[in-house]
């Protein structure tokens, strides 16, 4: 019972950029909506010798999260609250005195009672292995659950991927890691296996049987001013492709799972994950928006390698599955930065009935699950044009609407919000396991290799707030698919 027991839910790296504008707004939304345990302590972790001006709560929360938690409240006394019961303990993961001071403090806070800990790894990678090794050395609970959060990248290719599992098992058993990718926490990607397998026959849909083509498109409209640095070393494939493409992939191209309970779900996705082909090269168009070459970041990375930067700030590529629903179906993926628009969207486009059937020449029906803005899902599909001049054959694209914000109660929360919920509650179908990233990294991994030989040609330019570069065109053009605009003319469809 939660009277019975307490948790700590600890914060490592609480004054860097993650918890200030993730981490610590989600824990501060969950106070705000009654539903943190009622024994529970936040205790915020950090190093003040790195960071100069955060010594306590009080100056952690003035110096860097005041701003970020003040967006979330409606009035002062929330933060107010929030602050007393906000802790801050001095770690330095070089100085193993601090993290058995840490220790002797979390348990000081239960009590004696069930000591349950989490802990959030708001941390570079390269910090992981020391975190994970401290918790369990130094840091682990004599009775009660221990947790860790941990947050992307999961390595940059699959040896290191592989290096960064084996060094997070020697100590901790893979349900007590929770792996983020906060795709995965999305309302409407939340809903993609309830949109599958709670409607039969709208699930029917989901086979090459009646699918020509999917396709997945993220855009940005912002470049990646203030991160190149980080940037620069990943790449949007690394960025947001392996990871959270891929993951809204699977879970529009599993198969059902034997039941929802969290092992069964990521059983199948492994699954599906396993038929993909490895992405070609020839299948792939890269590109990098003009100007990014002149942020001093980038140009200080070029003058240290002394070579002009390849990283792609644009991918698309065509994937291939081998299993019994999607051979033969090209699925498209494409991320951008710097686009025209903000957008996340998943397509299915159908096969076109043909040319002599009833209604003659017509443009393919399509069911999109637009993941942001504004979630929505909606089925294009033909209808009767109304209108007494209007002849019998004439039909013209409507939009069959599941707009799901109809039916929305209250406020949605946030994906942060929801997963570190879900971590609280031992929750883990939103995580991903190991053998997932292991298996995003395979698919990937030779075109990443030929990318970043020597020899490999610079991506395409494109202007920025633009669709990318034209080559990408031809390339998704290649595979059949077509781009409709509301009316059924082909040309700029508007998502
Ligand atoms: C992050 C990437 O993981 O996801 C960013 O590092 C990207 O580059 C972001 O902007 C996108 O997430 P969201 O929730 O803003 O669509």
């Amino acid at each position: 019972r939660d009277v019975d027991t307490h948790l700590n839910l600890v914060v490592f790296g609480a004054a860097g950029d993650l918890a200030k504008k993730k981490t610590f707004p989600s824990i501060f939304q969950l106070h705000l909506n009654r539903v943190l345990p009622s024994n529970i302590s936040v205790v915020a972790c950090d190093d003040p010798g790195y960071h100069s001006h955060i010594s306590d709560a009080q100056t952690l929360l003035q110096n860097r999260l005041k701003p970020y938690l003040e967006k979330e409240c409606s009035k002062p006394s929330d933060l107010r609250e929030f602050a007393e019961n906000l802790q801050f303990v001095p770690v330095n993961f070089k100085d193993v005195t601090t993290v058995r001071t840490l220790h002797q403090h979390l348990r000081s806070n239960a009590k004696g009672l069930a000591d349950n800990r989490i802990f959030y790894l708001a941390l570079p990678p390269f910090l992981f292995h020391t975190a994970v090794k401290f918790i369990r050395e130094e840091c682990w609970p004599d009775k009660g659950y221990t947790r860790v959060i941990v947050e992307k990248p999961f390595g940059r290719d699959l040896a290191s991927a592989r290096d960064l599992s084996s060094q997070v098992s020697e100590y901790l058993q893979e349900s007590q890691v929770y792996r983020i990718d906060h795709y995965l926490a999305k309302n409407m990607v939340l809903n993609i296996l309830a949109l599958r397998f709670a409607n039969r026959e709208l699930g029917r849909l989901f086979h090459a049987d009646n699918v020509s083509i999917v396709r997945i498109t993220f855009k940005e409209d912002i470049n990646v001013a203030g991160r190149a640095g980080y940037f620069d070393g990943y790449g949007i494939i690394r960025d947001v492709m392996q990871n959270h493409l891929l993951q809204l992939l699977t879970l529009v191209l599993m198969e059902a799972p034997a039941s929802l309970d969290p092992e069964d779900v990521r059983d199948e996705k492994v699954k599906v994950l396993k038929q993909f082909r490895t992405v070609k090269r020839e299948e792939c168009v890269v590109g990098q928006y003009n100007g990014y070459q002149d942020d001093p970041a980038i140009q200080a990375i070029n003058e240290k390698q002394g070579y002009k930067s390849k990283c792609p700030t644009f991918a698309a590529c065509v994937l291939h599955l081998d299993n019994e629903r999607w051979s033969n179906v090209p699925i498209i993926m494409k991320a951008g930065k710097s686009l025209e628009r903000r957008s996340t969207i998943v397509r299915l486009q159908f096969k076109k009935a043909p040319p002599n059937s009833l209604f003659g020449d017509q443009p393919q029906n399509e069911l999109v699950i637009r993941i942001q803005p504004d979630e929505a899902i909606y089925y294009r599909i033909l209808a009767k044009t109304p209108g007494l001049s209007a002849r019998a054959h004439e039909v013209q694209r409507t939009i069959l609407d599941l707009d799901l914000r109809k039916d929305e109660v209250g406020r949605l929360p946030d994906a942060y919000e929801k997963l570190i919920h879900d971590v609280i509650q031992g929750e883990s179908h939103n995580f991903v396991r190991a053998d997932e990233v292991e298996e995003g990294w395979r698919i990937f991994e030779p075109l990443l290799q030929s990318l970043e030989t020597p020899s490999a040609p610079h991506p395409f330019p494109y202007a920025q707030g633009t669709r990318g570069p034209p080559e990408a065109d031809e390339l998704i053009n290649g595979t059949g698919y077509r781009r409709y605009t509301a009316t059924g003319v082909q040309g700029l469809a508007q998502d």
